[in-house]
């Protein structure tokens, strides 16, 4: 097949046939551009991926239609920041940017109310602020807002879609970028779509995946994981009033979308384009790595879902190119690294780095996050990490068991401990977690636990114990000076800058109660910011520390766009890396995972060398490199040690 000729041919016929008539004559060009530049692309891969079809090339002309139509209703301000974008396409990758994660309604009264935080947010240098989702959802249970019913519609305890806009004002005119959710590979099952499917109609039930018999349920369920085993058992959830089974990866109440029907790649671009054209700044791509699925095949990371979420970001260039994606695989470090591409997701979650993180703090010893992230941190250079220490999720431990087995750790009989371990089951331990989805099958389980929580704060406060608390201030400190110094966005989970614990109240709730990511998910108070404004307080100690850091980010550009090299410290317990801008800056990263004091060789200067010296940022002092001694540091204690270019 001659793709080019047949391309060429096809876009023409598109373009006689579509209406562009609504645009204007410079958006009439500035489409007539985009589109000839990403078609060519757009359709090698929906032609990779819907070949069989037999309305692949009516669904392709819809598609073009929607674009259009899209690209027609987005704002002004939008398009013009579709132009500054495309020109500063690095944007993520500056030292100024600083991320949040946060429930409207943890924070907030509603959306309207959040406008005031924004004072708030600025003080603490946020730049980019990721909402969860704020959709209209079902009452009750709807896995926090990830089960959605109508993407054009706010949740009405939240607000309204005009509040949501004059948010995004507000945030932008603050420098504040806005993430929003991309929930696509389901809806919930009270969205439109799935009602009339459920209601008998023929062309809706083709949007999920309906089976009326169960032979084909089983052969799928072979070669599945199971992602909430203790909701459900399975992956499929039978629906007695149509006597079907409809494919649920997660909730019962989340029906799975059907993506090798092309009409629903088609409504979804529609409200992709429709989130994009809300003003927001990137969507969060959740739960990307199931959007495809294939008989035989855990139908996780599949090269079709490649292909479609490629196929979603040559739609975004055409209608809204200001937009980026951001992944959310949290998978296999060897899938996660697949969807990032300047043509995929510009921006990913980083699930390693965070469990490997927690990894050193339960063993005190480097050596596996060393082994790891020296050959699995880097990335595409167009491309950003987020990095984090926790989310609204769980943690699960998404290391490879090839780097574990290379250093005589069997991943399996690891990951127990660390269950253990981060649910306080380990004698010693001081974590204060909890458990989430054991699946009885195979003893696997996920952590759930706030920052502070986790890093031994809870348990330091209730024993009263100056030691344990010591101890736990420096891992929190520890932790986020990885995630602002690493390389890419650090992305904070509000609340864990004001030190907050688990929340145990979700348990009296009906609708929260078998769900414990609920206790990593506390409500803020402004007794809770007060206490950590407040000096002498733990929490001010925290909050202090934390902001120290920020600012120093803030004002060097080494922590912003440049390499990053992971470094042998010759300890076992020191973590260190080397940042290079192109300016020549350099910066070195040592960082103590143990309660020891503990030395790192010499040999780690040579990396800032020619110099002899060293600013040490965080304590604000010159240090001179002493080659006999090397340098040592206090228990968890961190050194950013920098050196200006000559
Ligand atoms: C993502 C979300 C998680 C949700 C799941 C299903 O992993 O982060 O909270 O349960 O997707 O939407
Ligand atoms: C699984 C999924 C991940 C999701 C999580 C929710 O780990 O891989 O996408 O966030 O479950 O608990």
């Amino acid at each position: 097949m001659n793709l080019t000729l047949e391309c060429k041919r096809s876009l023409n016929r598109i373009l006689s046939r579509v209406d562009l008539s609504k645009l204007s004559k410079n958006d009439s060009k500035i489409f007539h551009e985009r589109l000839t530049q990403h078609f060519p692309r757009l359709f090698e891969l929906l032609v990779t991926v819907y070949n069989e079809r037999y309305d692949m090339h009516y669904q392709l002309e819809q598609l073009v239609q929607q674009l259009a139509d899209s690209f027609k209703a987005r704002p002004a301000a939008q398009k013009k920041k579709d132009k500054q974008r495309l020109n500063n396409p690095h944007w993520h990758q500056s030292e100024d940017m600083l991320g949040m994660a946060c429930y409207v309604d943890l924070i907030a009264e509603d959306l309207a109310d959040l406008q005031t935080k924004i004072p708030y947010f600025k003080d603490l240098g946020i730049t980019y602020l990721h909402l969860m989702p704020l959709y209209k959802s079902p009452e009750g249970d709807s896995d926090g807002g990830y089960a959605v019913s109508d993407y054009r519609c706010v949740n009405p305890k939240l607000g309204t879609v005009q509040e949501l806009n004059n948010l995004a004002k507000a945030l932008d005119k603050a420098g504040i970028s806005l993430v929003l959710d991309f929930v696509f590979n389901h809806t919930s099952d009270e969205h439109e779509w799935a009602l009339k499917a459920r209601a008998g109609d023929e062309d809706f039930a083709e949007y999920y995946y309906l089976f009326e018999d169960k032979s084909i349920v089983d052969e799928y369920e072979k070669t599945l994981r199971e992602i909430f085993p203790q909701v459900r058992r399975g992956s499929f959830t039978y629906l007695e009033d149509s006597k079907k089974w409809v494919w649920t990866t997660f909730n019962s109440f989340q029906w799975d979308l059907n993506y090798s029907n092309p009409t629903v790649f088609t409504a979804i671009v529609g409200e992709m384009l429709f989130l994009a054209n809300l003003g927001c700044d990137a969507l969060r791509l959740d739960a990307l790595a199931f959007i495809w699925k294939e008989m035989g095949t855990t139908c996780e990371n599949q090269p079709k879902a490649h292909k479609l979420i490629q196929a979603f970001n040559a739609c975004l260039q055409i209608a809204a190119p200001a937009v980026v994606f951001k992944s959310e695989a949290i998978v296999h470090p060897d899938e996660v690294v697949k969807y990032i591409a300047p043509e995929e997701c510009q921006l990913s979650y980083n699930p390693l780095t965070m469990a490997l993180i927690w990894n050193s703090l339960a063993t005190r010893k480097t050596r596996l996050i060393t082994q790891s992230l020296s050959h699995r941190f880097a990335i595409n250079p167009d491309c950003t990490w987020v990095n984090y220490a926790r989310c609204h999720d769980d943690i699960g431990w998404t290391f490879d068991d090839g780097d574990a087995g290379i250093l005589g750790i069997n991943g399996y009989d690891h990951r127990l401990f660390l269950n253990k371990f981060f649910t306080g089951q380990f004698e010693g331990s001081y974590a204060t977690g909890m458990g989430f989805q054991f699946n009885p099958e195979n003893g696997d389980c996920r952590v759930c636990g706030s920052l502070a929580s986790l890093a031994g704060l809870e348990q330091a406060l209730e024993q009263q114990d100056p030691h344990l608390l010591e101890m736990s201030i420096g891992r929190i400190l520890l932790i986020h000076s990885i995630l602002l110094s690493i390389g890419g966005i650090p992305l904070l989970y509000a609340g864990d800058e004001l030190g907050m614990l688990n929340d145990y109240s979700f348990l009296q709730d009906d609708h929260k109660k078998h769900d414990s990511r609920w206790v990593n998910r506390p409500a803020i108070s402004n007794e809770d910011v007060v206490l950590a404004h407040t000096p002498g307080t733990v929490q001010n100690r925290i909050n202090q520390g934390i902001r120290h850091l920020i600012k120093i980010r803030k004002t060097h550009p080494v922590l912003g766009r440049a390499k990053t090299q992971v470094i042998h410290t010759g300890s076992d317990h020191l973590f260190g890396y080397q940042r290079t801008h192109e300016n020549g800056d350099k910066l070195l990263v040592l960082c103590n995972f143990s309660e020891n004091e503990q030395t790192a060789h010499a040999s780690v200067f040579e990396h800032l060398l020619p110099a002899s010296q060293a600013y040490d940022l965080i304590n604000d002092e010159i240090i001179t490199f002493d080659f006999n001694l090397g340098k040592t540091l206090t228990a968890y204690q961190v050194s950013w040690l920098y050196v200006k270019a000559q």
